[in-house]
């Protein structure tokens, strides 16, 4: 029997009633929260900053994973881990330096994270996966919530999963966009270890249960 992590992605959430989501979310089986920065640059949206992280960050009982959508991440690493970052994910293609930056992450006391938009290859990070505490490999092209899944990303679990044993690295896999019910179990088959939720959780009836249901199904 696996653990697989939950994470909802607060992206989702009704922001006129943040502290009622986060506290829906504390007493939830959730694992983590999932908190997802745009700059309107790297990816064709903004969904919000430091402050509305900080307003979080003051509620948030479980683990802080922030995923950053943002051109040159390594500016805001401290600041990030100022606001209550426990994992901290950039993009591979944002980084030209992705190694200094891993090790920049991890310097200020963070996990650190690497996310592949859909079209990067699992293999690019052949290298430094020893250096990465999670992949986050994004099942939808970054910038919103609420789109559908892409099949492709079965295989770049079990690629990137082949990687990490090949090399001994202890990285944890977390998938990103269009999770549900439908593909939550053969994910985590393939290998995953956090599954991110947002549009699934949120706009469900009852989020609590929703949560329940999918650490039940990826058990
Ligand atoms: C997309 C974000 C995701 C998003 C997931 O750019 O990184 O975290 O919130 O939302 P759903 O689960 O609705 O696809
Ligand atoms: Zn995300």
């Amino acid at each position: 029997m696996k653990n697989t992590l939950i994470a909802p992605s607060v992206l989702a959430a009704d922001f006129a009633n943040l502290q009622r989501d986060i506290e829906m979310i504390n007493a939830s089986e959730a694992d983590w929260f999932h908190i997802d920065i745009m700059d309107g640059v790297f990816v064709p949206n903004i969904s919000f900053g430091m402050p509305v992280l900080d307003a979080i960050n003051k509620h948030a009982k479980k683990t802080i994973d922030v995923h950053l959508m943002i051109v040159d991440p390594d500016r805001y690493i401290t600041t990030f881990k100022k606001l209550g970052a426990d994992v901290l994910t950039v993009h591979y293609e944002a980084c030209t330096h992705l190694h200094r930056t891993l090790q920049a992450i991890k310097a200020e006391g963070m996990k650190a994270g690497v996310a592949l938009n859909p079209h990067t290859n699992v293999d690019l990070l052949e290298d430094v996966i020893q250096d990465i505490d999670l992949v986050c490999i994004m099942s939808v092209n970054p910038g919103f919530g609420g789109q559908s899944f892409i099949e492709n990303t079965y295989a770049k679990v079990e690629k990137l999963k082949a990687l990490i044993n090949r090399k001994n690295a202890s990285t944890l896999i977390e998938i990103d966009g269009g999770v549900t019910n439908k593909n939550a179990k053969q994910l985590a088959d393939a290998g995953a270890d956090v599954l991110v939720a947002g549009s699934y959780v949120f706009g469900a009836q009852d989020p609590i249960a929703t949560i329940a249901d999918l650490k039940q199904i990826t058990k």
